[in-house]
């Protein structure tokens, strides 16, 4: 089975406003609807967990009946942390899946994934048990300890902007996120090919794309209105 895990669980303080930004409308439907479409109709997904907070379920079983998604078969309730939301998912999914089941897991914030992306995830998973969505950084970067003056400058052609969906062998994702779980200093960490790694299993990069941005601020939610009205011409 091939499971996709849409986190939305986060209540967009970076953001702002009463409703949190996946539940904002662009055209007649919300946010997230954007990036749920993408999984629910792709050929290789066989079942969607939303991760969603409690207050907010009956609103996202209107909109899929509404518009008509397919194969979303779970409702988590999430936690606190995107990690603690991640992991809620996967206590069930360890519950009645199987070990080498695929599961993708995606920020509900980030609708212009693509099919490809999705599908060169899956195919990933042939040769590693663990692989994210990449791309290399186009920017220089600069290191500052003290937000004034910049100390250092990495070598750019070394660091990646690491993007979701993040893809693993059931098994492996539910045991890194069992350990990072017990950590006595518990990190929070907001992704979960970091999870993997510190659980010391390597990570592989699948190519990701610019549009697969995630809506953080309301300057990333104006480039996306755009970016949808001109896609729609
Ligand atoms: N997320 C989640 N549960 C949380 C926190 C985040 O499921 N407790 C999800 C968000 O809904 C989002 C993804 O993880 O799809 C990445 O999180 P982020 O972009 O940081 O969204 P928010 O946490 O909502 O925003 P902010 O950090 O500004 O509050
Ligand atoms: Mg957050």
């Amino acid at each position: 089975m091939n499971y996709a895990v849409i986190l939305m669980a986060g209540k967009g303080e970076r953001f702002g406003g009463p409703l949190p930004k996946q539940f904002l409308n662009i055209g007649n439907k919300p946010l997230y609807l954007y990036t749920v479409e993408t999984f629910a109709f792709h050929q290789d997904i066989d079942a969607i967990l939303i991760v969603c907070e409690e207050m907010y379920k009956n609103r996202i079983q209107k909109d899929i009946v509404k518009f008509k998604i397919p194969k979303i078969t779970t409702f988590i309730t999430g936690g606190t942390t995107r990690q603690s939301s991640a992991f809620n998912a996967l206590i069930y999914l360890n519950a009645v899946g199987k070990e080498n089941d695929i599961v993708l897991i995606h920020d509900g914030d980030r609708p212009l994934v693509t099919s490809e992306i999705i599908s060169n995830n899956i195919a990933a998973m042939q040769i590693t048990d663990a692989a994210i969505t990449a791309i290399p950084s186009a920017n220089s970067l600069g290191i500052s300890y003290d937000n004034q003056t910049i100390s250092s400058f990495p070598p750019r052609q070394q660091y990646y902007v690491i993007q979701t969906p993040q893809t693993f062998k059931l098994g492996l994702i539910y045991k890194a996120h069992v350990q990072a779980n017990q950590h006595i200093n518990k990190m929070y960490y907001t992704d979960d090919g970091s999870i993997v790694l510190a659980y010391g299993k390597e990570v592989n990069i699948v190519r990701g794309s610019t549009h697969n941005f995630k809506i953080t601020t309301y300057d990333d939610f104006t480039l996306l209105k755009t970016l949808l009205r001109f896609k729609n011409q």
